[in-house]
């Protein structure tokens, strides 16, 4: 439901796992717009393994959101990041889904609570939360809300690891989740040095790929620290580093998304970009996704 860059990620990789999937999306050209997405990450799934009797082919897109969920087994909603939208959607589809039937959503901040206030069967709607692109990248956040039932959140986080998924599930709902929690923090004072040109775009992007960036796929912040304490590991990084904390190295008030801001962010993405296009850097994209995933060895391993 929604077929946009993460709605569609999702359909390639269901697909991929052999899945036969509906697709309804409401804008304009969705279904060729979809069929793109789809074909374009083919290649790195195909390379990765599909399922057997995976194809591309095995996507029906429906014009009507009734007929894309009436016989589903698992919905996964990816529309527009809008509460009201979603709470209506969320109402629709749950009216249309056969009532054992799990629904999930894409969202990636807000809490199931808020979003199924419309619903009248909210215990089966519950927070599956990617991170872009779906079809590569293992993690998925499954969170419920106050009324979600603690069987669909387990059934949630069974379903996404029996298709190859890395799933953390929350047992309580953070705005955010975990991952989007700590990107956001990166990304206000990334805005916060642009906005004071105190980095140029091209710096910032560089002070992660080229440093803690490469550690983090492996160790995250918080093993990453622990050797950065030597032999006392974090505890002596705590006690070394911790009073300089205090000293104010981050703004994370976010600051003002002026128009000069979002300009100078989009030229300096553009800079970067330098005559790659956006399709161009999804192929790059995936073409190192691929490689780190193997060389860490996290090649899914799926039915
Ligand atoms: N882009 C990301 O990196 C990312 C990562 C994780 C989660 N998400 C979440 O995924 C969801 C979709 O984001 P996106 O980046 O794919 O956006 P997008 O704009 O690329 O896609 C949204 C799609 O929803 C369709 N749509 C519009 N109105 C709709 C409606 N009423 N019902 C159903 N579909 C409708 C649009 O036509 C579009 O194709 C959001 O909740 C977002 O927060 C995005």
């Amino acid at each position: 439901m929604g077929a946009g860059v993460i709605g569609g990620g999702w359909v390639a990789y269901f697909l991929a796992r052999g899945f036969r999937v509906r697709a309804w999306d409401p804008g304009a050209d969705a279904e060729p717009r979809l069929r793109a997405i789809v074909a374009a990450a083919w290649p790195a799934l195909t390379e990765l393994g599909l399922a057997e009797g995976a194809t591309m082919d095995n996507l029906v897109v429906t014009p009507e959101l009734t007929a894309a969920v009436g016989d589903a087994q698992m919905v996964q909603e990816s529309a527009p990041e809008q509460l009201d939208l979603k709470r209506r959607l969320f109402a629709d589809i749950d009216a249309a889904t056969p009532e054992h039937v799990v629904i999930a959503s894409s969202t990636s901040g807000y809490g199931m609570t808020e979003m199924a206030g419309e619903a009248a069967a909210p215990h089966r709607l519950v927070v599956a939360h990617p991170f872009n692109p779906p079809y590569l990248i293992p993690l998925v956040e499954v969170v419920g809300g106050e009324q979600t039932a603690p069987e669909v959140v387990k059934w949630t986080s069974e379903f996404f690891r029996h298709i190859g998924k890395s799933v953390i599930t929350m047992d309580r709902e953070v705005p955010g989740f975990i991952g989007n929690r700590l990107q956001e923090a990166l990304w206000r004072e990334a805005l916060h040095m642009v906005a004071n040109g105190e980095a140029t775009v091209e710096q910032i992007d560089a002070s992660i790929t080229e440093g803690p960036g490469l550690r983090w796929a492996f160790h995250g912040p918080m093993l990453t620290f622990h050797l950065a304490g030597g032999p006392g590991g974090m505890g002596r990084m705590l006690d070394h580093f911790g009073p300089s904390l205090l000293s104010p190295w981050t703004r994370l008030e976010a600051p003002e998304l002026t128009a000069e801001l979002r300009d100078s962010v989009v030229a300096g993405c553009e800079e970067e970009a330098g005559s790659r296009t956006v399709a161009d850097l999804v192929r790059e994209r995936d073409r190192r996704l691929v490689d780190m995933l193997r060389v860490l060895g996290k090649v899914p391993h799926h039915r």
